[in-house]
């Protein structure tokens, strides 16, 4: 997934420019790049993080621009393969965030027709499809009409042009939102370069095209013209900033109370269709943390509503679809990850009524599926989920409560205050346990099992040490083989009906030599006295208790991370929204 900015009105593009494709750096970082019109295209464009860089992209002229920032898809990082890309003239530059799935074919013809690429990108291909059309059209706007129905795949296109006073944009199945500002418009993946400046904002549909001059923007699906709303986004610049916090992340842990109390507040009776309150069974489609919420989901809603739930890797359901009938939820924070996209429409093609719950107003999911219910967690940054995740928890039980009769509506209206109470645990001893691990187990029963998952994922993702969730009965199943004094085994043992067996797995992980870190009820003596590290939590209802338990998690992957000096906020070789299958 790439970040794409671009910029027309009285102020200097490039400076405007490199300071949005900052702020999508969140979405890839391998390599970036800025081109502007000042006369002709001005160009400058690097491997490496924008924000690492020499600032040799802001000295660039003029008030009409564009830029990018990289994830790779085809073609190493390097300054070639960077975007812009351009045509062979040098007159036309083309930014892009997607995948042309038939720029082979495309690239063939092009060069047969005597096209000199200069990188291995699928991106070029636009740049010189669009010099052939522009040559017959005469017209930027018609020329990139013509051209993007030969384009196969996904694609949010920025091009400009010399002699063109005017930005071309294109969307389909990538995300790509317009600014309107006082006498500027901006185009970026997201709103998060945008709501500095403006809060109006127009999210294009896919198939659509806009022209963005110094006036207006004329927008155009399938060459007739269009209206899409203008939409007021309630996000402040600041949000998008670190507020103090060292790292993205960190800043987004502490702001898991106000998330928590607002998306459960965004869930109310007149807005949850029908579908879900008539449930009859629900098959959940999502991918990593979203996909952990969907399995703690999945053990409430079964344990008090027996409401079967079936969980799929969207990455799987796609190619091997079960014999799926009535609701099915997509949950997907960004609302962009491809395969839980692809996998949504092909549940609609079964003829189920789909549910996506995201946290961005406008993202490609809340255009596929039949319903959305958006999480309040505001925009998130740093690459790893957290208030996104504890967001889709509030909205996930928040539906449970519902779907019995308003049951947990005063435990969750509070929930916000359990987790304020664990923010500050001190966690240094358990932190450095993890320090040094080979490996890190965590295990859990119930509902604590993807919470087991969850806090694996997060403590792989940041600290680069491999951890495993797992099923707290499954481990003497194989994986006490890998047991030792350098594997750390992190157990959550609550009270309720699977305590005495975690007692005796954890009894039988202690005997062959694992350290372990047990996440407990606060004042459980018996527990304290058996691990070597207790954490305490709150003594509050179980549904709580799964938060509190998962922010004591967060916590210990972020010091862990920090404690080994990772890039918290952008661990290498991921992205924060996955746009490619
Ligand atoms: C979680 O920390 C990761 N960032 C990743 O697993 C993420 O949850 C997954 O890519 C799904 O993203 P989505 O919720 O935006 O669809």
């Amino acid at each position: 997934m790439c970040g794409i900015v671009g910029y027309i009105g009285l102020r200097e593009a490039a400076p405007i420019i490199v300071e949005g494709l900052k702020r999508l750096e969140y979405r890839g970082y391998d390599s970036f790049g800025v081109a502007t019109i000042s006369g002709g295209i001005e160009l400058d464009k690097h491997q490496g993080r924008i924000s690492d860089s020499s600032g040799s992209a802001i000295r660039l002229t003029g008030k009409i621009g564009i830029g990018h920032t990289r994830w790779a898809t085809h073609g190493v990082p390097n300054d070639i393969n960077a975007h812009p890309h351009m045509d062979c003239s040098g007159r036309i530059a083309v930014v892009h965030n997607g995948i042309i799935e038939n720029y082979a074919e495309l690239k063939r013809q092009l060069i047969s027709r005597g096209h000199i690429f200069r990188s291995e990108t699928d991106t070029e291909v636009v740049a010189h499809l669009v010099e052939e059309a522009y040559a017959s059209e005469k017209d930027l706007l018609s020329a990139v009409q013509k051209v993007v129905p030969m384009l196969t795949g996904s694609y949010a296109l920025l091009v400009i042009a010399t002699g063109e006073d005017r930005i071309i944009a294109a969307r389909y199945a990538s995300p790509l939102v317009l600014g309107v500002g006082d006498g500027e418009f901006f185009a970026a993946s997201d709103m998060t370069p945008v709501i500095d400046h403006t809060e109006r904002a127009i999210f294009l549909e896919d198939g659509d095209v806009a022209s963005i001059s110094h006036e207006k923007i004329d927008l155009f699906h399938e060459g007739k013209t269009v209206q899409r709303p203008l939409e007021l986004i309630d996000w402040s610049g600041e949000d998008t900033k670190k507020g103090g916090f060292p790292h993205y992340m960190l800043k987004e842990i502490y702001e898991q109370p106000q998330a928590f109390y607002n998306s459960v507040r965004s869930v109310t009776g007149e807005i949850l269709p029908a579908s879900v309150k008539n449930a009859e069974s629900v098959t959940i489609i999502a991918c990593g943390s979203s996909y952990n919420a969907g399995l703690i989901f999945k053990y409430l809603l079964e344990n008090t509503c027996a409401i079967p739930v079936r969980l799929d890797f969207a990455s799987e359901f796609k190619y091997f679809p079960p014999p799926v009938r009535g609701l099915v939820i997509g949950i997907s924070q960004s609302g962009e990850t491809a395969d839980t996209i692809s996998a949504l429409k092909q549940a609609k093609v079964h003829n189920c009524t789909s549910l996506a719950i995201t946290n961005v107003l406008g993202s490609s999911i809340s255009r596929i599926a039949d319903f959305t219910l958006f999480m309040r967690a505001g925009p998130e940054i740093s690459v790893a989920a957290t208030k996104s995740f504890i967001a889709q928890l509030a909205v996930l039980m928040q539906i449970t409560s519902f779907l019995r009769n308003g049951e947990f509506e005063d435990v969750l209206r509070k929930g916000h205050q359990a987790i304020e109470e664990v923010l500050l645990m001190d966690l240094s001893e358990a932190v450095r346990l993890c320090l040094n691990a080979r490996s890190i187990f965590y295990v859990g029963r119930g509902p604590f099992y993807p919470v087991s998952l969850e806090g694996s994922l997060k403590m792989k993702e940041i600290s680069y040490i491999h951890a495993e969730g797992y099923a707290a009965g499954e481990l003497k199943h194989g994986p006490f083989a890998l047991l030792s004094p350098e594997t750390p085994v992190v157990a959550i043992c609550m009270p309720g009906e699977t305590y005495g067996v975690m007692m005796s797995n954890i009894k039988e992980m202690k005997a062959r030599g694992a350290p372990v870190i047990a996440l407990g009820e606060e004042g459980d003596l018996e527990l304290s006295e058996v691990v070597d590290i207790f954490i305490p939590l709150p003594v509050t209802h179980p549904f709580v208790q799964v938060l509190t338990s998962l922010i004591i998690l967060q916590l210990l992957a972020y010091y862990t991370a920090v404690g080994l000096n990772r890039d918290v906020d952008k661990p290498r070789n991921l992205a924060k929204s996955v746009t490619v299958e």
